[in-house]
């Protein structure tokens, strides 16, 4: 049979990528393979995301560099998936009239049918949240490598007041714990070695009475899987029984992203994230205690609504007192039906942008030192793929998720390679078999 191809390119967070593979997995039934060249494809796809403003200009100079693929050759199909589609629905088809298809998140069991419909002048769009979809009967095409990533849960019930993710990914559900597992025995048993829970709220997973720590502890007596890792947990939803597992489970690395957004309590609290700096600070404490060696890192936003110079100082002296490891920093972005986006812009750019160079810097500076502390240590790194770098180096991470590389020296991807590190940048270590 002749395949069909399809070409995805994914933005914004690895609950994306995941979606890829779900929507690549999706489609393999029904004849499609995937190309890595949009030249060649039947179906060109642009999964998108809405967490902030410039993500979707990109998105909109995108689709006009590849409308040409549709002039040129009749019958290939152009759309639009994921979270930027269910933001902007309708008003988008008046920006990028020519798209053939607009998929929100819950709507991609639709899109093998949509896609058999004789080609029609009106886009096809489908865009209703569904709050029981969890896909946990569709196998993704997982990439090649040693690490998957599995969808654990969907949506995201906190709101908190600038983040779109709840209006375009819907409510919080979860997949059936058995689904998981034997989704993840069947990674095993195909050779990969690490598996990554994703959620936006991946700690809150249930299913029944079975909490995200009986996941994890289900996860890790499944022969085969080596490391199991999960972004993001909300510190709100940090239970003792998951600290109390990432402590006693040697296969759940000792690594967490734990955002913080701010250490102004009046920020948080008009953030509504559900915790103050405090709780937050007593948090990382208890972890700490826990599990030898935790790496942290961390999602800072500079420039909400309303925050002042006091506010902004006491996120940058947090953050120098915390130590992450590393962290994401964001200028704020008003996201359309937002609660805080009713409270506009309070800061120029130019003043965000000065604080986010302020704490960027800082944190260079933070992980530079941590790095270099490594320095001397013989870390185990789970070997990923040649370095990009240098010839006949090896690159990997260690179980704090950092990034080593080394002279590969026969190593291949899958082994754990003891290495010492010799030196270290605030991106990488560089070590010695
Ligand atoms: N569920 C995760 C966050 C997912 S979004 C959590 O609650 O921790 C990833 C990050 O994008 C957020 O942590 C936040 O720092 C950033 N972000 C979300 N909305 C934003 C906005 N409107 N403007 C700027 N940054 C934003
Ligand atoms: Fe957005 Fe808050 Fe949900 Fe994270 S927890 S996805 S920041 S609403
Ligand atoms: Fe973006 Fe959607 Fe992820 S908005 S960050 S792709 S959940």
């Amino acid at each position: 049979m002749e395949h069909r191809k399809i070409y995805i390119e994914t933005y914004g967070c690895q609950m994306n990528l995941a979606d890829t593979e779900l929507l690549i997995g999706l489609l393999k039934p029904h004849g499609y393979e995937q190309t890595q060249t949009a030249a060649h494809a039947d179906v060109i796809l642009l999964n998108t995301c809405a967490i902030r403003e410039h993500a979707e200009e990109r998105i909109l100079k995108r689709l006009k560099e590849l409308v040409h693929h549709k002039v040129r050759r009749p019958g290939v199909r152009l759309g639009l998936t994921g979270c930027m589609a269910q933001h902007y629905r309708e008003q988008l088809l008046d920006k990028a009239p020519f798209l053939d298809l607009v998929l929100g998140p819950d709507a991609y069991r639709n899109l093998p049918s949509l896609l058999a419909q004789e080609e029609k002048d009106e886009p096809l769009v489908s865009v209703r949240l569904d709050r029981d979809e969890t896909y946990a009967d569709i196998t993704p095409l997982h990439g090649e490598g040693i690490r998957a990533w599995v969808t654990v849960m969907r949506g995201c019930d906190k709101f908190c007041t600038f983040c779109v993710v709840p209006y375009v990914r819907g409510r919080e559900r979860s997949v059936p714990l058995n689904a998981l597992l034997h989704q993840v025995q069947e990674l095993a048993d195909q050779g990969y070695q690490e598996v990554v829970y994703l959620g936006q709220t991946v700690n809150a997973y249930r299913d029944g009475d079975q909490d995200f720590a009986d996941l994890l502890h289900k996860t890790a007596a499944i022969d085969g899987i080596t490391r199991i890792r999960f972004t993001s947990p909300h510190p709100s939803d940090m239970s003792d029984r998951i600290i109390e597992e990432m402590a006693t489970d040697s296969k759940v690395t000792p690594y967490l992203h734990l955002p913080l957004q701010s250490a102004s309590n009046s920020v948080l609290a008009r953030m509504e994230r559900g915790y103050t700096v405090e709780q937050y600070a007593v948090l990382v404490d208890r972890l700490r205690a826990a599990i030898p060696g935790l790496a942290l890192s961390t999602d800072i936003i500079v420039g909400f609504p309303g925050e002042e110079e006091a506010d902004f100082r006491a996120t940058y002296d947090f953050m120098n007192m915390l130590r992450y490891d590393f962290a994401f920093m964001f200028k704020y972005s008003a996201r359309e039906g937002t609660k805080a986006h009713k409270w506009g812009e309070t800061m120029s750019e130019e003043e965000k942008g000065r604080r986010l160079q302020e704490i960027i810097r800082l944190q260079e500076r933070l992980s530079g030192e941590i790095n270099h502390h490594t320095i001397g240590q013989t870390v185990h790194v789970l070997v990923e793929r040649p370095a990009k770098r240098q010839e006949g180096w090896m690159a990997g991470k260690n179980a704090q998720f950092k990034t080593v590389v080394f002279p590969g020296d026969g190593a291949r991807p899958g082994d754990l390679v003891p290495v010492r590190i010799v030196s270290a940048t605030a991106h990488t270590l560089i070590g010695q078999p």
